[in-house]
């Protein structure tokens, strides 16, 4: 599926405030970072198909494999003994993946909800618009905002089975501390016998995961400057793009890999008032990348109250969606 532009989406008065404030805390903190949800508006989510799509970027193809050449084995584990249940997807995204599973589950009769939860709104309201027609007979409700706020309100919504959908290796994109304690408050979200769906990138050759951050193309490079594009958009800034250039780094022993926007002068940016300063070659850290090994991913998923019930991988075992059930 394609998302396509619409006109820019309104936010809430307290999106921007938030915004503000995160944008203000992350920048005047030694050293400089955003947070990476920000990425995401319209021009950040067409940004990101387009990562999807750069030859480099392994995880979406391995992930697709699994979700087109697995779907049996993901819908009858899933569907587990034919009672009623809300699949939830944490930051659907273009649900490009999952439709996949969405088709089998209609067609065998499954019982049960889709529940896409994206801090988007331009990608809910674009699968709200297109999923029941791709997918017909797909019972879906929409739910902007961020993670937990959305699984309570799905939570309120039904008290139907859970299954979680968590893919794309988003778990990485927090340092491992607030990966395990993500895990620790979905679990808290769920009741005994609920299930969480984790798709992570594996560790494998550094190089090969390198690249995928940073392509030849410079797609990575336009998805971390469109975020001070957002900023000098819709808090006012004045960032001088030209004078931003992006670094990636991956470590192999500790997993990380990192994405940067590197200061190319001493310069002075400007936003609602307050001034901030760069030193050349400061630099600011946009986004994580964490890789793990499957054992590494069952010990967070047991600490956190969760049992691995199965591994499903990829041909290459580079990727695993992991099925974690909930003790
Ligand atoms: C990297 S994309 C992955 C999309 C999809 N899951 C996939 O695997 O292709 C991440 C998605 O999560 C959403 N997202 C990021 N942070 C979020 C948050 N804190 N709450 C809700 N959605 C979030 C973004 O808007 C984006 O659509």
């Amino acid at each position: 599926m394609i998302l396509t532009p619409t006109a820019p989406e309104k936010q809430p008065e307290n999106h921007y405030s938030q915004f503000l404030h995160d944008v203000l805390d992350g920048l005047s903190a030694t050293p400089k970072h955003l947070q990476s949800k920000y990425f995401y508006d319209e021009q950040g989510d067409k940004l990101f198909q387009d990562i999807m799509n750069c030859p480099e970027y392994y995880l979406t193809g391995l992930e697709m494999e699994i979700f087109t050449q697995q779907t049996d084995l993901l819908a009858h584990t899933i569907r587990k003994g034919g009672e009623p249940f809300d699949l939830i997807e944490l930051g659907a995204g273009d649900a490009t993946k999952s439709i996949h599973l969405l088709r089998k589950l209609v067609e065998m009769g499954a019982h049960f909800e889709y529940m896409p939860i994206d801090i988007s709104g331009h990608v809910i309201s674009e699968l709200e618009a297109t999923l029941p027609i791709s997918v017909p007979g797909l019972k879906l409700t929409g739910l902007k905002g961020e993670y937990f706020e959305m699984l309570a309100k799905a939570s309120a919504i039904s008290d139907r089975r859970k299954v979680v959908m968590f893919l794309g290796s988003n778990i990485g994109n927090m340092p491992v501390e607030d990966a395990q304690e993500f895990c620790n408050s979905l679990r808290q979200h769920l009741s005994a016998g609920d299930m969480l769906l984790m798709g992570v990138d594996l560790k494998k050759n550094p190089n090969t995961i390198r690249a995928a951050y940073d392509d030849k193309g410079g797609i990575t490079k336009a998805f971390n400057l469109n975020l001070l594009t957002r900023i000098n958009r819709e808090l006012g800034a004045d960032f001088d793009l030209s004078q931003f250039d992006h670094f990636c780094s991956y470590d192999p022993e500790n997993g990380a890999c990192k994405s940067y926007l590197i200061s190319l002068s001493e310069q002075v940016v400007k936003i609602q008032g307050k001034s901030i300063r760069f030193e050349k070659d400061e630099y600011i850290w946009m986004e994580i990348s964490q890789k793990y090994t499957i054992d590494q991913v069952d010990e967070m998923a047991q600490r956190a109250g969760f049992t691995p019930a199965d591994h499903i991988f990829d041909s290459k075992h580079w990727f695993v969606d992991a099925m974690l059930v909930a003790v």
